[in-house]
């Protein structure tokens, strides 16, 4: 195939054949955009695959927990979303309605996906490894309308505060059992009732198509709202990081709830026309091998936490499982460390990549190559991508002076969010001079690669997953023995850092091994084993600046000098482990 020429393009390194580099958003508008610029997710993703006849090509391929195997064609994807939408739209869903999702991996997922974005509403997937608290202020801040979940996650986790939440209209269910309880609705029934004709909505690029959270270090979570034209960063992103074309087989292992899966493990792939690998189970090394194998899968994307956790049981293992259609791994949400990247690439022959981007890029924003990666360091920013090294001076910005700051990018990107929703302060403070800042500390080389050096504020990152210790240390002061608190990361070779909270005790209450105990299932139970402290540390008095706030900078050292775990044990993670 002859690519046409970007006018914005870097020029493309020799090396990896299947690497688009000129291939960018000129050329993902040309092929995605209708008159006036309209474009639709689902339309790019799946319908316009089927209009090109490419309807019996392999769209999904859904591995169930006890590896029932599933394909799914482009042609029944559009069907079955088709009638998704007409359900939702039968039940009043608006366009800019949100329609809230509480799945793990699988087809009703994409399904739910599909159909919210060719109704014009809002696709906002949370995650099942949360508890009811976190759950609760992120179903309260979207204002959903319709809520899609498990039975199961739903019965423990939402209905408890379902009539609390005003705006929820319709709670649709996939059942446990033959049937749901009364007053929920099965959505797989409802779907085969449905019609399956109706157009997509005519969507313009800036209308909101999906939602989804992160935290902040003060506050509410955060909810970062993306338009339709994301869709075009992730056709472009997909052709000059992965390569991606119909003959691919890829597989993305993020949790939804996670924007790694909805933009890499749907809209990216789907729109490249690849087959996606959907695995509803959580991590296991040796069913993670047979997918590589079994499923040829071509192009990989995982989490560094995830390589790590692979290296733990072994370089051999890897190698008895013969990955020879993989092409391509990568990972993000974390720093990949050169040893780590150097390990993957050893065991599966393939470069092992870092990428980076967030919840807000919308996309991936800066990413090694296969020729000319720099392990250990984040890359390079993509064609179109304008990124500096910056210090905020004021309501501006200036460049750093000494080489390390904030990460800032160009706000022209079709896949920055558009806002946190309904928090115009917050959304401001995240711009100055026509920049996004990202909030990371980095460094420039000579060379022009990012190597990432922190956060430039208190947030955690354990399994890849960003914590924002404000929500875990709210939902401890709930507990009547807490007087104050303070919630940091603990490094940890596995997962990277771990939260680990520093209490102080209201008068009445006696520290000990009881009350630790009784703390910690607390604080899994409201906000569930993947984000809640793992340790508590009691203290008499916490340290304080001379205005009063917790000194978590000093927490953190404190934390750090503890010895590391290195049991072995695998912690719960979120997007790798099972929902309880
Ligand atoms: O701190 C950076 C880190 O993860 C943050 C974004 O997290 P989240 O919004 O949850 O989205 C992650 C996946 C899109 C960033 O601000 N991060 C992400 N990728 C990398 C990284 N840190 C270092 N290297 C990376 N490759």
């Amino acid at each position: 195939m002859v690519l046409p020429k970007a006018g914005t393009s870097a020029a493309a390194p020799s090396g990896d054949d299947a690497i688009q580099m000129n291939f960018g958003l000129d050329q993902a508008r040309a092929l995605l955009c209708g008159s006036g610029g309209a474009v639709n997710m689902a339309a790019a993703s799946v319908d316009r695959h089927v209009a090109a006849g490419a309807g019996a090509h392999t769209a999904l391929v859904c591995i169930g927990r006890h590896e029932e195997r599933r394909s799914v064609s482009y042609a029944e994807l559009a069907e079955m979303s088709d009638r998704a939408a007409a359900m939702l739209r039968g039940l009043g869903t608006r366009p800019g309605d949100v329609v809230a999702v509480l799945l793990g991996r699988g087809l009703d997922l994409y399904v739910a996906a599909l159909g919210a974005w060719k109704v014009g509403a809002v696709f906002c997937p949370l995650f099942t490894s949360f508890g009811p608290g976190p759950l609760r202020s992120r179903l309260e801040l979207a204002g959903a309308r319709v809520l899609i979940a498990a039975e199961g996650a739903y019965q423990r986790k939402v209905a408890a505060y379902r009539d609390a939440l005003a705006g929820l209209e319709h709670v649709l269910v996939i059942p446990e059992g033959e049937s749901c309880e009364d007053g929920l609705a099965d959505f797989r029934a409802l779907i085969a009732a449905a019609p399956p004709a109706g157009a997509p909505a005519v969507t313009a690029a800036a209308d909101p198509a999906f939602l989804h959270f992160t935290s902040g270090t003060t506050g509410t979570p955060k909810g970062a709202v993306h338009g339709h034209g994301a869709v075009l960063s992730h056709l472009a992103t997909g052709r000059q990081v992965f390569g991606l074309s119909p003959d691919d087989v890829y597989w993305c292992t993020a949790e939804p709830g996670w924007i790694t899966s909805t933009a890499y493990g749907l809209v990216a792939p789907l729109v490249a026309g690849c087959t996606v690998v959907v695995d509803e189970a959580g991590f296991d090394p040796r069913r993670w091998y047979d997918i590589l194998k079994d499923e040829r899968v071509s192009v990989w994307y995982t989490t560094p936490t995830c390589i790590r956790m692979m290296m733990r049981f072994g370089a051999a293992l890897a190698r008895s499982y013969r990955t020879n259609s993989l092409r391509l791994a990568a990972s993000v949400g974390e720093p990949l460390s050169a040893d780590a990247a150097h390990w993957g690439e050893r065991t599966l022959g393939v470069p092992f990549l870092d990428t980076w981007w967030q919840t807000e890029t919308g996309a991936i924003a800066i990413a090694n190559r296969p020729s000319g990666a720099k392990p250990g360091s984040m890359g390079l920013p993509l064609p179109g991508i304008e990124a500096a090294v910056v210090t905020r001076q004021g309501k501006g910005v200036a460049a750093a002076a000494d080489g390390v700051g904030e990460l800032a990018l160009k706000a022209d990107l079709p896949s920055l969010f558009t806002a946190y929703v309904g928090d115009p302060e917050r959304t401001r403070a995240a711009f100055a001079d026509g920049w996004y800042l990202t909030g990371d500390l980095v460094r420039r080389d000579e060379d022009g690669y990012f190597w990432f050096v922190g956060r430039a504020d208190d947030m955690i990152k354990t399994a890849a997953q960003t914590v924002g210790p404000f929500e875990l240390e709210s939902a401890l002061l709930e507990h009547p023995a807490v007087a104050e608190i303070g919630v940091v990361g603990r490094p940890d070779p596995l997962v990277r850092e771990v939260p680990v909270a520093f209490v102080a005790l209201n008068p009445g209450f006696e520290e000990g091994e009881a009350l630790r105990a009784e703390l910690l299932t607390f604080a899994r139970q409201e906000l569930g084993a993947a984000i809640a402290p793992r340790d508590i540390h009691f203290v008499e008095t916490m340290p304080k600046t001379s205005t009063g706030k917790i000194l978590r900078r000093e927490l953190k050292a404190r934390a750090a000098s503890e010895p590391a775990d290195e049991s072995g044990v695998v912690p719960p993670c979120p997007g790798h482990f099972d929902d309880e």
